[in-house]
């Protein structure tokens, strides 16, 4: 009985895997709405064509394509008369637009005949055109002919639209200078995961990069500090003779080839002017901005500390605001807005607004004097004063204006849109106003954090891992999902000097973002997530994107061990499912003949060391992490051993 049952269900499974082939080997980033495999593959022919009766709004697609398949395959793909049945690829744009596709949404049919991409319009084709990439043998991603590689796309039918239209990453340029090729680069990058705006932050007080051709200072004197590594923010303050040489910025001119080249890529760019905080490169370039005398001998700073952290709050040691009394700031804006709206044909414009020392202006005269003119009741509302201003001059200029959640305090400017970096609580307030949120919080989107451990990864203050990333809901409970514009991963670079660590830092948190902010909710999962991941990285590899490995080290919990005074309990994690963990505590290097991590440790007595090591399937897979028992009871709270001499 068991044994027929079991034959019937054998029998069974292996029909419907038969009927309905899985999907494994198929890893696409975001996840399709719909995804359907059929049997067998399309093999490219020898002769590769594309047909489309809309060759040029659809010339970006075509270039795409015929770039990857004529580099990796060695051949030349041609453009087949609109019409021709046999062409290997068919690019359709729909006459009659198909509601559920909206403007990004695409169909992609593989059958052993050809491959078809339809959509409303370019940017869905787009679109489908990245998908179908993904479904090719990694080697598409090479720049050079690959042999021995059979060019299929499995059979498929895949039905793709995005869950929102604002898919965004920010982009610092401030802290570092990245060049014009760099943010191309970049671009490239991000729409392989159909992300489709880049929110530029051109302005901070380390660099303003975006010239403006009525303030010519502003990148003569404010796009240039001292050259300095190491870790930025602690910095020795530069002496007078260093040479202000490092940095740069985009000349209009950039900034036009540029906004061409992201929207060719169906990619919306977002200036970001940063203030009336962050304002120190404008104040050293036109030092009459400031209220604080003395700023006419501010720098731009290069990395050097200049502002006090401390929990729940900040201070700036010199005043790098904008200040909201003094009459020529306003002017002075309006010639920024001027030229930023000229430029860029976004419809917003982001003011900043964040992180906004107010303790020069407790001290100004002049805000004393505005406060009592206007009424106003503290600083928040002072700077509430001065984004309504700003507000108005960017209107003037027919821009939207959209700011940093500190814009909610004291007042959110009567249009502004917000965008939530401080938890999704600033998200929440403003779409329960009627404002329109974008969500970018720190604790899910945060490219700057790291990405795992502090003892391996390069410092940074906090971290935040690739599993938490993958958690982010853009739609928090209670909230009109219809507000919700979407959301964005930052990516800040204090601490990224290269587009090498930039890589690092973006992928992969970047593709988790991209499947929160492109796929449905309910088809989210983690496990066939890191799956797809690791696909990807072996496109990145070919492409040669760095990344970061972070996921595959293992995580330590401290504890206080309540069963003994003094003492620890530590347990060992890790993000990807099915690693195994060894460890040692005698200060050798622990491989798969190690104790292997069940249960959480206990330290042996004389132990001042723990070194971990994962592996998959008997082979080494993260790094080995050498932590010292006293930094981890430093976490816990317990009181430091001394650590043994060394003989
Ligand atoms: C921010 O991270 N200061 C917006």
């Amino acid at each position: 009985m068991r044994k027929t049952l079991l034959a019937i269900l054998t029998t069974s499974s292996m029909l419907a895997a038969f009927s309905q082939p899985s999907t494994t080997g198929i890893s696409i980033i975001p996840t399709p709405v719909s995804l359907t495999r059929g049997q067998g593959y399309f093999t490219l022919p020898g002769a590769i064509s594309i047909e489309t009766r809309d060759q040029q709004s659809l010339q970006q697609t075509i270039t795409d394509l015929q770039t990857h398949l004529d580099a990796a395959t060695g051949r030349h793909t041609l453009i087949s008369k609109p019409g021709a049945p046999a062409a290997a690829i068919h690019l359709i744009l729909n006459k009659t637009p198909d509601a559920t596709l909206g403007n990004e949404g695409y169909d992609l049919s593989v059958t052993t005949t050809g491959i078809h991409i339809k959509a409303n319009k370019p940017a869905g084709i787009f679109y489908g055109a990245q998908t179908l990439l993904q479904l090719f043998p990694k080697e598409i991603e090479s720049r050079t002919a690959v042999g021995g590689v059979a060019w299929q796309v499995p059979i498929v039918t895949i039905r793709d639209y995005p869950r929102f239209g604002w898919r965004g990453l920010m982009l610092d340029v401030s802290r570092h200078f990245f060049t014009k090729q760099e943010v191309k680069d970049f671009i490239d990058e991000m729409v392989k995961y159909k992300y489709n705006l880049l929110h530029w932050h051109l302005t901070d007080d380390q660099g303003w990069r975006i010239e403006i051709k009525a303030l010519p200072k502003l990148t003569e004197v404010g796009a240039w500090n001292v050259k300095r590594e190491g870790r930025f923010g602690g910095f020795v303050a530069p002496s007078p003779d260093e040479p202000r040489n490092y940095g740069g910025f985009y000349t209009q001119d950039d900034i036009k080839e540029l906004i061409r080249y992201a929207k060719d890529r169906f990619v919306d760019v977002l200036p970001e002017v940063d203030i009336p905080g962050h304002s120190l490169a404008a104040i050293a370039a036109y030092p009459e901005l400031s209220c604080t005398e003395g700023a006419d001998k501010y720098k731009v700073n290069s990395g050097e500390k200049f502002m006090n952290w401390y929990a729940g709050g900040f201070s700036a040691i010199i005043d790098n605001t904008l200040c909201p009394a003094n009459e020529k700031v306003y002017p002075f804006l309006d010639k920024v807005f001027t030229e930023v709206a000229a430029l860029f044909p976004f419809e917003y414009i982001h003011v900043g607004g964040d992180e906004c020392a107010k303790n020069f202006w407790e001290k100004s005269d002049a805000v004393r004097q505005l406060m009592q003119k206007e009424g106003l009741k503290n600083m928040q509302e002072v700077q509430s004063y001065f984004e309504k201003k700003v507000e108005k001059i960017v209107e003037s200029k027919g821009k939207k204006v959209i700011g940093w959640d500190e814009i909610l305090e004291g007042g959110l400017a009567p249009n502004a849109a917000v965008m939530s970096w401080r938890g999704i609580k600033g998200g929440i307030e403003a779409a329960k106003m009627g404002h329109q949120v974008v969500m970018s919080p720190t604790t899910f989107v945060y490219l700057d954090y790291m990405q795992g451990d502090a003892i391996i990864e390069p410092p940074v203050y906090a971290t935040l891992r690739l599993n938490t990333a993958y958690s982010f809901e853009p739609v928090p409970d209670g909230v009109d999902p219809s507000l919700i514009k979407g959301g964005q991963a930052n990516l800040w670079t204090e601490q990224v000097y290269n587009t090498r660590h930039l890589q690092y830092m973006v992928w992969p948190r970047s593709l988790a973002v991209a499947e929160c902010l492109w796929s449905p909710k309910e088809k989210k999962n983690w496990n066939d997530f890191v799956r797809r991941t690791e696909a990807t990285f072996q496109r990145m590899d070919i492409q040669q994107v760095k990344y970061a490995r972070s996921l595959y080290d293992a995580g330590f919990t401290a504890k206080k061990d309540p069963t003994a005074e003094d003492s620890l309990s530590i347990e060992l994690f890790t993000e990807v499912p099915g690693l195994d963990i060894y460890y040692s505590f005698d200060n050798s290097n622990p491989d798969n003949f190690y104790p292997k991590y069940t249960h959480p440790l206990t330290v042996p007595k004389d132990a001042d060391m723990l070194k971990v090591i994962t592996y998959r399937d008997g082979k080494p897979l993260g790094r080995q992490l050498d932590m010292p028992i006293n930094e981890l009871r430093h976490r816990a709270g317990v009181k430091n051993k001394p650590v043994p001499p060394i003989d």
